[in-house]
């Protein structure tokens, strides 16, 4: 079922934006087709068809969130917020091409995934109006983009739990609660669905930023940036942030129950992140 959905995505992915000559698309493609797990679009898919809806409707709202996902890792590496020179494997995108560069695709893949919503033949028009609203909400000041901002302010700085979970939520739950609502948008859930959606996409971020926070602390980390951030092992110690991630996954699988049997293909793509990792 994954690699199925994987290679729809990347199929999809490879045909929105054309392979042109041009410096710009070529900028695109680079970091857009480079890889990625397609974690968050496979979520579109998986709770799309868990509620009803189909893969055909929900292909190219999920094409969007890769293109956003894209967006956030070319501008998260740039010299002036976390200075990273290898992403999946391959020089960053300003590596590669130019800090100037990087920016402009990046800004090009935040319009064009608007873009590919709006165009989609798939959906109604009120779908539409919804998942561009709700994108650009999620992706905006209160969202992706607030807690990327808590992650710049605070380095270097002591924050409180309250914070640090904040900033995660915010960085990484805001997409994932995004890619989980926009199947109950797809599928036209209820509004009770939706909302369980957007807790668990909430929780599921914050657990995959623990995990994260596990792995680096059982690693050397020769990432200047990241030597400087707080941390939940930092916060709390290693023990207590393993029992805070149980916490946040037995809450994200508490909102998960609300779906229909329980949703076992969204969590045939949710457990296999945690079991085998949170025991370093
Ligand atoms: C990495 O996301 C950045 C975070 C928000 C933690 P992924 O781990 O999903 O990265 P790719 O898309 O598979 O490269
Ligand atoms: C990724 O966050 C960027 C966004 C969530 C927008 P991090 O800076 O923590 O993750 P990596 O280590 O670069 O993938
Ligand atoms: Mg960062
Ligand atoms: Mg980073």
């Amino acid at each position: 079922m994954t690699s199925t959905f994987i290679s729809l995505i990347d199929r999809r992915l490879n045909k929105l934006i054309e392979n042109s000559e041009e410096v710009l698309p070529q900028a695109m493609r680079y970091s857009l087709l480079s890889g990625g797990k397609r974690l968050r679009a496979q979520l579109v898919l998986a709770a799309a068809e868990t509620l009803g809806g189909t893969v055909r409707d929900a292909l190219d709202p999920a094409c969007a969130i890769e293109m956003i996902h894209a967006f956030s890792l070319i501008h998260d590496d740039l010299p002036c917020i976390d200075n990273d020179d290898i992403r999946r494997g391959r020089p960053t995108l300003h590596r590669a091409f130019s800090e100037g560069i990087a920016l402009l695709a990046g800004d090009a893949l935040l319009s064009e995934a608007f873009l590919v919503i709006a165009r989609s033949n798939h959906l109604s028009d009120r779908q539409i109006i919804r998942l561009t609203t709700l994108l650009a909400k999620r992706v905006g000041k209160e969202g992706m983009m607030g807690g990327q901002t808590i992650d710049i302010l605070s380095e270097g700085q002591t924050i409180s739990l309250d914070l640090l979970v904040q900033m995660d939520q915010k960085k990484t739950g805001d997409l994932f609660a995004c890619s989980l609502e926009f199947g109950a948008i797809i599928a036209n859930a209820a509004p009770s669905i939706e909302e369980h959606l957007h807790q668990a996409g909430l929780h599921l971020g914050l657990a995959y930023q623990i995990r994260d926070d596990l792995e680096d602390a059982t690693t050397a980390i020769s990432d200047n940036a990241k030597q400087n951030k707080p941390t939940f092992t930092t916060l709390l110690g290693p023990e207590p942030t393993r029992k805070f991630l149980l916490q946040t996954l037995e809450k994200l699988n508490h909102h998960l129950s609300f779906l229909p049997s329980g949703a076992p293909m969204i969590k045939g793509f949710i457990d296999p992140l945690f079991d085998t990792k949170i025991d370093p």
